[in-house]
């Protein structure tokens, strides 16, 4: 799909209403609205004229993703016509930036292994915006090019199913990635974890016949007009496949946990944009790769794993894997002394019990950060929720023969605990410049969504970016 900034009429035009003002329309316009029972809210295609109308609700206009959400709707719909072009009038750079993040990333579509795609047949999107400069436009529209790509990149590995997508393959991917954009991707074996003392990642990825990985991306500015560039370390937990280990899921659970590599994944797309856009500043990306199975050589409730950074853990469920691997990754980033530190993980289903389907939890021990990201994700477009860490609740993951346990001993707040045992792992010279994501519920959805088609979202990639780009 192309977007350009541009005079040219598309075979369709886009015309939106707000608060149900329809006096822009023409007589004719408005009488085949009232045929079809139109009343100003939502989307409709008046085939005589060629115009699509976007009736924006007056009760959503502050909500920030109105627009975004309106313009993935209305690509959803016009992609299975037979229309090759459309154009659109903005006003702001702002309506361009959201304008063009819709219609990008409500084009996406995963069908890889569907026989008969869903193809698209628009190909054209101009925006008209006569009141704007035109190279801050071209501009803008470039940079949400690249960062829309990241996020479909993000999705399509997610969405790729675990037997094809697997710890070698996310590498793989990374490695071709890193030379096609020039920065750095060390890969580490399990010789590395062991040399390490990753005791807790060791454990994870005992049973599963895919060698775990622990990737270290690195993108440092070619020239910089800065002279301290800050440094960001984000680290992302890529369990390829969670089936439980030996406290097995229930089916019905299991189901779509190809999905709990999302943080990893989002990681490569926050570095891939950042790389792209030439960001002046420091990234580092750290992805925990393994497979959480069953088999002869499983780990079990009952062990007691040493982690990098000493404690000793008590394992009372295998299925609270992934604190465990993101254990050893926080001990290893936090070696890298960074401004900031961001996990991001599906890690608990209380967190999606808490906050819903669409909304990532934000956790930490920093209140200025964590409002901070909250508002620059929601400036992205993405919804956040702060679940606050309470010093009342570290008692619930102390164990009686380790020096933590991997599960707490109330099933209340355990997004919150969770998140607690992560800060077990930050170096306590980083406690607070460190942000847990949860994203549980929004990285996979299964059901169309704002932005996003059915499946994997790309949660966390666009709120990441754009915490650096103004962190930076
Ligand atoms: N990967 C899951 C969490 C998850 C649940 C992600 C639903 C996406 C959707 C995680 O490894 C897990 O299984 N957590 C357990 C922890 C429990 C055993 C303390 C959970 O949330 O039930
Ligand atoms: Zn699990
Ligand atoms: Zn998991």
């Amino acid at each position: 799909m192309k977007i350009s900034n541009s005079h040219q009429k598309g075979e369709v035009k886009i015309l939106f209403i707000k608060d149900k003002k329809i006096s822009q329309l023409t007589k004719t316009q408005k009488d085949t609205l009232s045929l079809l029972g139109f009343e100003g809210i939502g989307n409709i295609f008046i085939p005589e004229n060629k115009t699509f109308v976007i009736g924006i609700d007056k009760s959503l206009q502050d909500f920030p993703n109105t627009l975004r959400d309106s313009l993935a709707q209305a690509i959803m719909s016009l992609k299975k016509l037979k229309i090759k072009s459309i154009s659109l009038e903005a006003q702001s750079l702002q309506e361009i930036k959201e304008i063009c993040e819709g219609i990008l990333l409500g084009n996406y579509t995963f069908d890889t292994f569907k026989n008969e795609k869903n193809k698209s047949n628009l190909k054209e999107v101009y925006i008209h915006a006569p009141t704007l400069d035109k190279k801050a436009v071209d501009s803008l529209i470039a940079q949400i090019q690249i960062i829309a790509n990241s996020v479909n990149t993000t999705r399509e590995l997610i969405n790729t199913p675990p037997m094809e997508a697997t710890p070698e393959y996310i590498v793989n991917f990374v490695k071709n990635l890193s030379k096609e954009i020039g920065f750095e991707c060390k890969v580490h074996n399990t010789q590395f974890l062991e040399k390490e003392k990753m005791g807790a990642f060791l454990a994870v990825s005992k049973a599963s016949c895919h060698n775990p990985y622990l990737v270290h991306l690195t993108y440092k500015p070619k020239t910089s007009k800065k002279s301290n560039l800050k440094k960001f370390v984000f680290v992302g937990k890529g369990l390829t496949y969670d089936c439980g280990g030996l406290s097995l899921k229930p089916s019905d659970y299991m189901t779509t946990m190809k999905a709990d590599k999302s943080g990893a994944c989002a990681v490569i797309g926050i570095v891939d944009s950042l790389a792209r856009l030439g960001i002046e500043a420091e990234i580092h990306g750290i992805l925990g790769l393994t497979e959480n199975m069953i088999g002869g050589n499983a780990y079990k409730p009952d062990d007691i794993l040493i982690a990098r950074n000493g404690k000793s853990i008590e394992v009372r469920n295998t299925d609270a894997e992934g604190r465990l691997v993101l254990a050893d990754c926080l001990s290893y980033a936090s070696d890298l002394k960074p401004d900031f530190l961001i996990d991001l993980a599906t890690l608990t289903g209380a967190c999606v019990v808490a906050l819903g389907d669409y909304t990532m939890g934000i956790m930490g021990y920093n209140p200025k950060l964590k409002e901070d990201f909250l508002k620059i994700a929601s400036s992205a477009g993405e919804l956040g929720g702060i679940l606050p860490f309470n010093p009342y609740l570290k008692k619930l993951y102390k164990s009686e023969v380790a020096d933590l346990c991997n599960i707490p001993s109330s099933r209340y707040g355990s997004a919150i605990t969770a998140g607690m045992f992560l800060g077990e792992f930050v170096a306590e010279s980083l406690l607070q410049k460190w942000l847990h994501l949860d994203i549980a519920g929004p990285a996979y959805v299964e059901k169309s969504w704002g932005v996003n088609p059915f499946g994997a979202t790309g949660a966390g990639v666009r709120a990441c970016i754009e915490f650096v780009k103004q962190k930076a």
